[in-house]
């Protein structure tokens, strides 16, 4: 076994989470760490990025971030350069879900919830770019959903979000490979975290609505967000060198096909 197995599948990278103060970006960032990667979790919630990089230990660090805005991609991206000295790894997993039918949503919650799923993953790309052709290469991932393959009645603004940020991704994959840079995503089904709990209590029967997204997923239950950090962990290390422009389903087998629970 070599050198960098030993030291974790995950050794000698720094990694950038955001969204990393909860859910499935909270996981990853501890995956990461455990694989020995020196992790910047960055959250819009200050508190909560610093509380799980506090859990981490070691070299981990929280940072404040607002995905939406240009000023704080760069000033985060310059952040973890100066701390670790460079970057390999970006997460793109912050995330809003917004409910509603497109004729019935706000333009300002149209507005946010695709800022936040959608141009963020441009913004925060964008600043870290040539910090990873520095590097000579590096892994954009995106926390997609299978909501960008399959649409979900009343969820118009978070569907087409997700479904920009799967083609964002093989996009940015054809634009970095002559740099090294891979770019891909992972597609969640539905995975127990607050996101799901605020989607679940916005539906008229929430136990219902509960019940129902379980028995939908043929393997009989809702993901974890650990079944999503270990799909990420494969992504950002060496063992995907091959790999770019995919989008990996990570759902229980909920999009394989026709399912009568
Ligand atoms: N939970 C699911 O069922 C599910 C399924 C498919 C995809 N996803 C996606 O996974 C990702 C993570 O979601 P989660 O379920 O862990 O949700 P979560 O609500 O637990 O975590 C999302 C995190 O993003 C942060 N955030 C929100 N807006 C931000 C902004 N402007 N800047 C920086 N951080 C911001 C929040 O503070 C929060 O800590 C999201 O992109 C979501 O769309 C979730």
């Amino acid at each position: 076994m070599s050198d960098i197995r030993q030291g974790g599948r995950l050794a000698g990278k720094v990694a950038l989470v955001t969204g990393g103060g909860s859910g499935i970006g909270r996981e990853t960032a501890a995956r990461f760490a455990a694989e020995g990667a020196r992790v910047a979790v960055a959250d819009l919630r200050a508190g909560a990025a610093h509380e799980a990089a506090a859990e981490l230990g070691g070299e981990a660090a929280g940072l404040e971030l607002d995905v939406t805005s240009a000023a704080s991609a760069e000033q985060a991206v310059a952040a973890v350069v100066a701390r670790f000295g460079g970057l390999d790894v970006v997460v793109n997993n912050a995330g809003v879900t917004i409910v509603g039918a497109a004729h019935e949503l706000a333009e300002d919650d149209w507005d946010r919830e695709l800022a936040t799923n959608l141009k963020s993953i441009y913004l925060v790309s964008r600043a870290a770019w040539p910090h990873l052709v520095a590097r000579g290469g590096g892994a954009i991932l995106q926390t997609a959903s299978i909501a960008g393959l399959w649409a979900i009645p009343a969820d118009a603004a978070y569907c087409a979000s997700k479904a920009g940020a799967i083609m964002l991704t093989k996009c940015m994959a054809l634009d970095g490979a002559k740099d090294g840079i891979r770019v891909n995503c992972v597609c969640p089904g539905f995975t127990e975290t607050p996101m799901i709990e605020g989607y679940f209590a916005a539906q008229p029967d929430p136990a219902a609505a509960r019940a129902h997204a379980t028995g939908i997923h043929p393997l009989g239950r809702l993901g974890r967000p650990r079944d999503l950090a270990d799909a990420f962990v494969y992504l950002a290390s060496d063992e995907a060198a091959w790999v770019t422009g995919t989008a990996l389903v990570v759902d229980g087998g909920l999009t394989a096909g026709i399912w009568g629970g």
